[in-house]
């Protein structure tokens, strides 16, 4: 039989990166590829405790069927996340969703005709890119410099191309850049999609995780019109393995998101969204985010020192006040995807993601993303000497 996919799979394609990465799944090799936590902070003992609490809950209640949008403790909990830091929030405007990931995906379909243009940081998050290509857009990248997206070439593209239905934006610690959006890039955002009549899709996973600098407010605390739909999640901040994130929006999107969320999977999950729930009832997130911040401001620095130390001259990296990636630009001619395959992989037994497949127009070769918070400090040092090593000698 010869399958027959609808024109919307046409892009649904694997990449080339996540063979590589698979193989940079082998024990043997130090992998800085994956976006993971360090699972050894990973609150065990209690998620334990509030899964066992939540599984008996009277009635079965966490096990049965739940609303939508999400139990409704913890919507009101995520509301006062949201308005603890700086963003005005009520319960009614949250809708949880299995991963902030969800959330892209469900933005496209709800704003998204083939053909239409989403805006995006130059490069962006690979899982965005899959996330919105089944809607069949056209991309239009923006350069990101140490302050984020730059607006005057945002400006340039919502004057000139038409059909631009969303500008989507990581503003803190973006991924894979590890830069965040100025204060007055911000504003000017927000102002740009005003007047060309826009929806930003504001992605703040690693918002909490900031270990350096001064909090920025986010994109929807500055949203006059209803127009930034704002993403967040717990599996950076708690663990990714529960799949609970948040979209926050004003009613017209949030009423389509939601019928999207049932269209797509019914609910997240009872148990998982009653254990995030009786965690934050009960166990202090504020105080264990703070672990994270001083393990990962620490973690950030080891690499950025050895990097220093061990790396050819000529190879840049970013210094990212928060979040879990650091991005590396090589000089012109270096190409990163065949350097990893035929050299990083089979002799300095190293991973990192080549930055080819983070540009949605066109691909520079010589960049690559290289995340600190999964390995611990010792095998960031060895693994980053050893390619600092095979640099110098193969580049
Ligand atoms: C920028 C960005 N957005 C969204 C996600 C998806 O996260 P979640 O686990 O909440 O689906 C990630 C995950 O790495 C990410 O880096």
């Amino acid at each position: 039989m010869t399958p027959h996919f609808a024109a919307r799979m046409a892009r649904v394609t694997p990449n080339a990166i996540g063979e590589l990465l698979a193989l940079g799944a082998d024990p043997s090799i130090i992998s800085f590829g994956g976006g993971y936590p360090d699972p050894t902070l990973f609150p065990v003992a209690a998620l334990e405790a509030v899964f066992s609490e939540v599984i008996r809950a009277p009635g079965g209640l966490a096990m049965q069927y739940a609303p939508s949008d999400g139990l409704p403790r913890l919507r009101e909990q995520v509301a006062d996340l949201m308005q603890r830091d700086g963003t005005p929030c009520r319960a009614e405007e949250v809708l949880i969703l299995q991963g902030s990931q969800q959330g892209l995906d469900f933005a496209a379909r709800m704003l998204v005709d083939p053909g239409d243009v989403i805006v995006t940081e130059d490069p962006t998050f690979l899982g965005a890119r899959i996330a919105f290509d089944t809607a069949r857009p056209r991309y239009a990248a923006i350069p990101v410099d140490a302050d984020g997206m730059r607006m005057d070439r945002l400006e340039e593209v919502l004057t000139t191309t038409p059909k631009v239905r969303m500008i989507y934006t990581i503003p803190e610690f973006q991924n894979p850049t590890g830069v965040t959006l100025s204060l007055a890039r911000r504003q000017r955002l927000i102002d740009l999609a005003n007047r060309h009549d826009v929806v930003v899709l504001e992605d703040s996973p690693y918002r909490q995780i900031r270990f350096a600098g001064n909090p920025l407010p986010s994109l929807k605390s500055l949203d006059t019109q209803g127009r930034v739909i704002h993403l967040g999640s717990f599996s950076k901040v708690l663990v990714p393995g529960l799949r609970v994130g948040w979209a926050l929006a004003a009613a017209p999107y949030l009423d389509k998101l939601k019928l999207l969320k049932t269209a797509a999977d019914t609910q997240t999950s009872t148990l998982n969204m009653a254990a995030t729930s009786l965690f934050l009832d009960r166990h202090d997130l504020d105080a264990h985010i703070a672990d994270l911040r001083h393990a990962y401001g620490r973690k950030k620095e080891v690499m950025l020192d050895a990097i220093r130390r061990h790396f050819p001259q000529d190879v840049t990296v970013t210094d990212p006040e928060g979040g879990l990636f650091t991005w590396a630009t090589f000089p012109e001619g270096f190409d990163a995807t065949v350097f990893m395959r035929d050299v990083a992989l089979p002799r300095a037994r190293v991973a990192y993601v080549p930055g080819g497949s983070f540009f949605p127009v066109d691909p520079r070769p010589n960049h690559a993303r290289f995340n600190y918070s999964a390995q611990p400090e010792d095998r960031i040092v060895a693994g980053i000497a050893a390619l600092g090593d095979a640099l110098k000698r193969h580049a």
